[in-house]
């Protein structure tokens, strides 16, 4: 009898499928060797490529995907608007937020998901926390904020409040996520819908006080000597703190809110990594490999540290 391996091995034949990963630049990208990983370990004859398309050249990439059969894409920066543009049907959370970031073809049709919101409700739920019911607050008003705060608000967090260096992009992306979940099908609007509130680093004394988890989706702390806009003495203590940002792997926000005395502080590998998980999900409608794909991702990232597991 043959021996049984852990890991099916995939070799590129005529009959591999696609799937794309199109951003502008994209190389580098966490997500090929791990998305590569997950196939090759599920013995998936498929293969994740991915692709520099300037935003000129969305369309025509997109068009090109279905016309050669590609199971699916992932759509980054800067792309993420145009492919909700090109969708022909996009779920519920993809309509809030207005950004596709996965999209699965069938049959010459285009189905657009957002995967990064479930990353980050995921990310939460692997540290027993989770929206309902919490008072939130997202620092940032960018487009990874738009799908935390859109997530938060279809969990049925009680409290979102959004933080941002320019008031009014938070202004409009409050007022755009909240009337895109009004046209939702009434099964899928937030019950009850929270109390919502937007402010600029002046005010944010007060809302850190109340904050069950506070968020932080701006570029501050991509650079490890990056200042923060606010006292991290005025997190609470008890308040679950997560930073988008995994490089560097300790931000600004989480060294000193753990020397503030706040005792769970995550970075934002866990949400790359689930919004990834999703993506393989819609793509093969199966469960993905997480604990491989992990791997994958800290792996070559200890490496580059020159640390040892
Ligand atoms: N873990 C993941 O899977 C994942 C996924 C997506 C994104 N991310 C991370 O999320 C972060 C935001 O990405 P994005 O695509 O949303 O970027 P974006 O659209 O460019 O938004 C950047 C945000 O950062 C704010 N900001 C920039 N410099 C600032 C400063 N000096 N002080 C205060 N605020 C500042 C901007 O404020 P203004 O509006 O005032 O300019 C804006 O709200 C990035 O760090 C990215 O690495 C992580």
């Amino acid at each position: 009898m043959a021996q049984q391996l852990p890991y099916g091995r995939v070799t590129v034949d005529s009959e591999t499928q696609l799937i794309a990963l199109l951003g502008y630049p994209v190389k580098h990208s966490a997500s090929p060797p791990f998305q590569n990983a997950a196939l090759e370990a599920l013995g998936i004859n498929a293969i994740y490529l991915a692709f520099a398309v300037p935003p000129d050249s969305f369309v025509q990439a997109f068009a090109g995907l279905i016309a050669l059969g590609a199971i699916g894409a992932n759509v980054t920066v800067p792309h993420k608007e145009a492919a909700f543009a090109a969708c022909e049907e996009c779920s519920p959370e993809a309509r809030v937020i207005e950004a596709v970031n996965t999209i699965r073809f069938r049959e010459g049709r285009s189905f657009g998901y957002n995967t990064d919101a479930w990353g980050i409700a995921a990310a939460l739920k692997e540290e027993g926390i989770a929206f309902r019911k919490a008072s939130v607050v997202v620092l940032g008003a960018g487009g990874a904020a738009r799908a935390i705060v859109a997530q938060a608000i279809l969990d049925g967090a009680a409290a979102v409040t959004i933080v941002n260096r320019t008031v009014e992009r938070a202004e409009r992306l409050l007022t755009q996520v909240l009337e895109n979940c009004r046209k939702l099908e009434p099964h899928n609007q937030p019950h009850p819908y929270p109390r919502c509130q937007v402010i600029g680093y002046d005010d944010v004394r007060a809302a850190l006080a109340g904050a069950d988890i506070l968020i932080n989706a701006t570029s501050v702390g991509l650079k490890e000597d990056d200042h923060l806009p606010f006292d991290a003495g005025w997190i609470h203590q008890q308040t679950f703190v997560y930073d988008t940002i995994y490089n560097p792997p300790q931000t600004r926000l989480l060294i000193e809110a753990k020397k503030s005395g706040c005792a769970k502080t995550v970075n934002g590998l866990t949400m790359l990594l689930y919004q990834g998980a999703k993506a393989f999900e819609i793509w093969f409608n199966r469960p993905a490999p997480v604990e491989l794909m992990r791997n994958s991702l800290i792996q070559p990232r200890l490496m580059r540290t020159g640390k040892r597991r």
